[in-house]
């Protein structure tokens, strides 16, 4: 009964110029393991959950990315997205999916893109969630304490006398603004959401019924072609007309049957170059150098990605993001990594 799917059609702009819409970054050995992302997270997922019923959501453009990647997984299980909608519109296709094979099926939804290292805990969460999904007709998420008011992540506000392993959910916020995110923090009952979800697929469409009905008519109206050899031409004619949301904002800002399991390992979602940094291996200065051969004088807390062999020098450069990559050079302070999305607009529209 365990399904898994996992979302890998974001393009991580912020992780520009390494990743790209071409080649975005769950494709990437960012952290040097020797496995990239997805693979990481396909092997963290395929310890307790079957391969076969692990999905992967993903852009039209990056299937010979995902297939070539993740040799285990077969053509039908990738589900490709004709447009780029976010990813409401992919779950809920996905669940449909599945829905139609087992309607008692719970299913796991999983970025492609996070670090997650003690994968034992993880598989326990989950399946404590698993459980918890299978009784009753809830919606579970999976917090994180948070450690500064970071506005790219959602807050999960929970009822302070609710259980204690998991518990019931006042409200979810995706992405408050900085000085919310402050007054959150003080409060003492906020989680960061991890991204990582788990419900029952009946409770999930019904949740898309409730609170996006015309997103739910959409995609209910393929019912009958999913899983079929009509699938592809209903998908191609109709998944554009779908409303670009993030499934935080269209289900989880509006559901009042979710719960929080308090997550019980570290976790780091990658988004930006210094999440990247704090994950990896320092040198004395504590630099994170990945593939550079470098001399550097009075520079500290840099982190230095090239390709393999590039030699760099550097003299007095501190708390920097210097990353070198086929015909660009990027040398960005560390503090304003969150701006790199709109650079590469302007990158896009000057050079
Ligand atoms: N298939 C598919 N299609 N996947 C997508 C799409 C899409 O159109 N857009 C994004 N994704 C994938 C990304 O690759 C990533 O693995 C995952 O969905 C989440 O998307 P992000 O774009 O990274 O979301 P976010 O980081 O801004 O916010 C989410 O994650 C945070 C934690 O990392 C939210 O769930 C926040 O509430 C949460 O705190
Ligand atoms: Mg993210």
């Amino acid at each position: 009964n365990y399904y898994a799917v996992i979302m890998a059609g974001g393009v991580g702009s912020r992780f520009w110029p390494l990743s790209t819409q071409g080649y975005p970054k769950q494709f990437h050995d960012l952290l040097g393991s020797g496995q990239t992302l997805i693979q990481k997270t396909f092997s963290r997922l395929n310890r307790f959950i079957p391969k076969e019923n692990i999905l992967v959501l993903t852009n039209e453009r990056y299937k010979e990315l995902v297939l070539e990647q993740l040799v285990d997984v077969k053509e039908d299980q990738v589900i490709l997205e004709p447009a780029r909608r976010n990813t409401a519109p992919c779950v809920l296709y996905a669940s449909l999916k599945i829905l139609k094979k087992n309607p008692n099926a719970l299913m796991l939804v999983a970025p492609s893109d996070h670090w997650i290292e003690d994968e034992f805990t993880f598989e326990k969460n989950i399946k404590r969630c698993f459980e918890e999904c299978a009784q009753k007709e809830i919606l579970m998420t999976l917090g994180v304490k948070p450690t500064f008011p970071n506005t790219g992540y959602g807050y999960i506000e929970f009822k302070k006398k609710s259980g204690v392993e998991i518990k019931k959910v006042r409200q979810f916020r995706e992405k408050p603004d900085y000085e919310t995110a402050k007054i959150f923090l003080t409060k003492g009952n906020f989680l960061w959401n991890a991204g990582i979800f788990v419900w029952g697929v009946r409770s999930i469409v019904n949740a898309f019924q409730k609170f996006q009905p015309e997103l739910y008519t959409l995609f209910a109206q393929g019912m009958e072609v999913y899983n079929s050899d009509n699938e592809s031409d209903f998908i191609a004619e109709n998944y554009e007309k779908a409303q670009d949301i993030s499934i935080d904002y269209a289900i989880l800002e509006h559901a009042k049957n979710i719960h929080v399991l308090l997550a019980g390992f570290d976790w780091n979602d990658l988004g930006t170059w210094g999440s990247l940094y704090n994950e990896l291996e320092k040198d004395g200065n504590q630099n994170a150098i990945l593939n550079a051969k470098t001399l550097l004088t009075n520079s500290n807390r840099n982190i230095i990605k090239t390709g393999p062999g590039k030699i760099v020098v550097m003299e007095g450069l501190n708390d920097y993001i210097v990353v070198d990559k086929d015909n660009i050079l990027l040398v960005y302070p560390k503090e304003k990594e969150q701006d790199i999305k709109t650079v590469l607009v302007s990158v896009k529209q000057k050079l």
